[in-house]
């Protein structure tokens, strides 16, 4: 019987239903950005620290879904110094369109990404982060990709899912990094009746739902 959790980026994509082939073509191209974003890390003052990056094998999976979904709006909560966005940017920018809608409540988030175009960053009231999230939702319309990876405590995740899920355009991708840190992803994929794919990265469980 085969793991539950996926062990490479690869196999998760395959087992969320993209053919080998199209993702393999992404590998090379993902070479290059890495490349920046070595380059970036090395230009950069970090604020965070480092372990609050997503990890490798999440990395191109952000990379992949992006480019073979074409999303044209991407949420995700938790931006730190900012890897998973200069990731999602990358893919958006090769994609030729999209925009991120990324959500932190720290301030000197994001020092990864210079200014960019397809960029909207909102720092939240940290005293009250979930209020400020729901009325940006509340603007945004329906949403392509959802990446949670901010508040990992059973009800910070648990509100985000919650709120998004409605708001997700059919046939988007749903996901959330940390999924092992509380029982919250597998109690809302239970409810919804959604039988999810998850990646066991080195430290970290991520969980991804395709619509
Ligand atoms: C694990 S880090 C995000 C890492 C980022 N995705 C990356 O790849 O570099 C978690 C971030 O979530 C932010 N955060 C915590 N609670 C939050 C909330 N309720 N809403 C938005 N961001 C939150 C923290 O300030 C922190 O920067």
């Amino acid at each position: 019987m085969s793991s539950p959790f996926a062990t490479s980026s690869q196999v998760f994509l395959e087992r969320l239903g993209w053919s080998a082939a199209d993702i393999a073509i992404l590998v090379d191209e993902y070479k290059e950005i890495q490349e920046r974003l070595t380059r970036q890390y090395k230009s950069t003052t970090l604020a965070l620290p480092l372990r609050f990056g997503v990890e490798r094998e999440t990395g191109f999976f952000l990379y992949a879904a992006t480019r073979l979904t074409k999303p044209q709006k991407v949420v995700e909560t938790g931006v730190a110094d900012g890897r998973s966005s200069f990731i999602f940017l990358a893919a958006l920018e090769r994609n030729g369109g999209g925009l991120l809608h990324s959500f932190d409540i720290n301030s000197k988030a994001g020092g990864l990404v210079r200014a960019h175009d397809q960029w909207h960053l909102k720092i939240s009231d940290p005293t009250a982060p979930e209020l400020s999230f729901i009325q940006s939702l509340l603007k945004l319309g329906k949403v392509d990709f959802f990446f949670h990876d901010s508040d990992h405590r059973y009800l910070g995740q648990l509100l985000e899912y919650d709120f998004v899920w409605p708001r997700m355009r059919a046939g988007g991708l749903f996901a959330s990094d940390d999924v092992d840190v509380s029982k919250a992803f597998l109690d809302f994929c239970r409810r919804h009746a959604q039988r999810p794919e998850f990646l066991f990265d080195s430290r970290k469980i991520t969980g991804a739902l395709r619509i």
